[in-house]
């Protein structure tokens, strides 16, 4: 099951002088939580193990590889390094080896200069390496790696799309246990750590796919369980007594999640930018709901206007993508997805949708309605109430299922919830002025007619509709 767990919601209105003009602006973070099988697939990993040109960590206890000389320098935290050590107790250090089994979770000294993936008791002492159980690493300039590590940087940080890595470092525990180590023991964990550079800017990614454990016994974790005790750090130290950045479940019980939960909408998956003294979190958890209210404006190109009295503009992307990530591909044009507030939107823009979407063979597309702020109902994001509704089923029965994010579907437009990782085509909708649309969004060459019973539904209706900018 999905939740999102909404962390900052703040609402700021302002009126300014003299313009006929309005701005909502919205903002809410949502972070992501909580699914069992939302993990990332260890299919889905940078390519790792022996096969993949990898070399195995020596079994052991707290232990590390030797330094490993790199063939760049790498910037962490405004320093440059050209070493570093892998560690047994999941990190990657920069000044030292680090030996310490349970995390910190408080400022740390020089020697700590780390990336902790996941810093916890690993212990590997008992088993030798292989394919089903082992810690490996390599330094990496295939071309391959460094494109998925680009999408993954890009899909965090869509400013950053001229950033092109030159060099990364991959390492993966596979499969590994805590201390004691049993090796028959089978809970095990499973999560990679990339980091990548072009010699400027640094990036980690972690992945998550397998948590099972976070507790060695000797950090007072549970015998048989590994849980309880102090759980593992996952996080950035700089190694100065004071700056470092955790994820908000470190240290805590609830680590044992992390691979459902995202910094990017993505389960299991986070990116941060690492190389200065702050390290950067991205953006796209970021919902931002824009409303302009200006006077008399045309849609601009690669958008459709319904109506000639009106400023809304609608635009239809076919990129088949997550809720979070539409509704940002939205807000990077001043829109937000469309919410269908009345009939005649409510049956137009899934026919409009229809038209420009049948060749994609999916059955739905997003609009911007969601539970994701109040679990108990659903709204629209942009603040527009919920009065209008075309619900498949009953209301009761649709605030039952588990899925918060509000799909439409394109034969019929009839509404149902979603699961908000689902990947769709979606519509923005957006008040003309000054909006550039992506060129990659479609436009009908002819409108289809509206049908006939709902011409009477609702007085909107009364003034003729026209498309001012298709294609110009
Ligand atoms: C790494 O570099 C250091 C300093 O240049 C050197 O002393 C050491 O031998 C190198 N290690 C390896 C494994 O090449
Ligand atoms: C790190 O190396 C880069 C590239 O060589 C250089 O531009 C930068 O000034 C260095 N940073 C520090 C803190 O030395
Ligand atoms: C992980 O290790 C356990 C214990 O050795 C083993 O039973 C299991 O099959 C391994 N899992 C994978 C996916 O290799
Ligand atoms: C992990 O997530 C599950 C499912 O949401 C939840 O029931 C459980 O309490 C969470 N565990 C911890 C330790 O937070
Ligand atoms: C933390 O980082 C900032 C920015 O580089 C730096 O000015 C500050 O001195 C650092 N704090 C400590 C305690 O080193
Ligand atoms: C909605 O569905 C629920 C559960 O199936 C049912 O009990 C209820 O009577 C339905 N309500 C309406 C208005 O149809
Ligand atoms: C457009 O026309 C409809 C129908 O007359 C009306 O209800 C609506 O308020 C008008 N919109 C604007 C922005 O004037």
């Amino acid at each position: 099951m999905i939740s999102f767990f909404i962390i900052n919601f703040s609402t700021l209105a302002e009126k300014k002088a003299g313009k006929m003009e309005k701005q909502y602006l919205i903002t809410v973070l949502a972070v992501l939580f909580a699914t069992v099988h939302a993990i990332v697939e260890v299919e889905d990993f940078f390519p790792f193990g022996i096969s993949n040109g990898d070399e195995y960590l020596e079994s052991g206890d707290d232990t590390s590889s030797l330094e490993q000389n790199l063939s760049v320098m790498f910037p962490f935290f405004g320093y440059n390094h050209s070493s570093l050590w892998v560690n047994v107790n999941g990190a990657i250090s920069f000044n030292a080896p680090i030996s310490t089994y349970t995390p910190r979770c408080a400022p740390v000294h020089h020697e700590y200069r780390m990336i902790s993936p996941f810093w916890a008791d690993v212990d590997t002492q008992a088993e030798t390496p292989t394919p089903r159980s082992a810690i490996t690493y390599r330094e990496s300039t295939a071309s391959a790696d460094l494109q998925k590590a680009k999408d993954e940087i890009v899909n965090a940080f869509p400013d950053l799309s001229h950033f092109n890595p030159t060099w990364s470092y991959i390492v993966t525990w596979y499969n590994v246990t805590f201390f004691h180590d049993i090796p028959t023991r089978t809970i095990r964990n499973t999560f990679q750590a990339t980091i990548t550079t072009d010699g400027r800017h640094s990036f980690a990614i972690f992945y998550y796919n397998k948590i099972q454990w976070t507790t060695g016994r000797a950090s007072n974790g549970h015998h048989e369980k590994g849980i309880g005790g102090t759980p593992a750090q996952i996080g950035f130290d700089a190694g100065d007594y004071h700056n470092r950045t955790m994820l908000d479940v470190s240290c805590k019980d609830s680590v044992i999640n992390v691979s459902s939960l995202s910094n990017v909408g993505k389960p299991g998956v986070f990116v941060f930018r690492i190389d200065s003294a702050e390290i950067i979190k991205p953006q796209i958890a970021s919902i931002i709901a824009v409303r302009e209210f200006p006077e008399g404006i045309k849609c601009p190109p690669n958008s459709i206007q319904l109506r000639t009295n009106e400023s809304v503009c609608y635009s239809f992307h076919p990129s088949l993508s997550q809720f979070v990530v539409a509704e940002r591909e939205c807000n990077s044009f001043g829109a937000n997805l469309v919410s269908l507030k009345n009939k005649y939107t409510g049956v137009y823009i899934p026919q409009l949708a229809n038209l420009l979407f049948k060749h994609l063979e999916v059955e739905e597309f997003w609009t911007n309605a969601h539970r994701l702020i109040d679990e108990s109902t659903f709204t629209w994001t942009d603040g527009k109430d919920f009065q209008y509704k075309n619900w498949k089923n009953n209301e009761s029965e649709e605030k039952e299922t588990i899925n918060d994010c509000v799909a439409v579907n394109l034969e019929k437009g009839f509404w149902f919830p979603e699961n908000c990782f689902s990947r769709l085509p979606f519509v923005c909708e957006f008040y003309g002025k000054g909006k550039e649309v992506p060129p990659t969004a479609l436009v009908l060459e002819e409108f289809p007619d509206l049908p006939k019973h709902i011409s009477n539904a609702q007085n909107e209706m009364d003034t003729p509709f026209s498309i001012y900018s298709m294609n110009y």
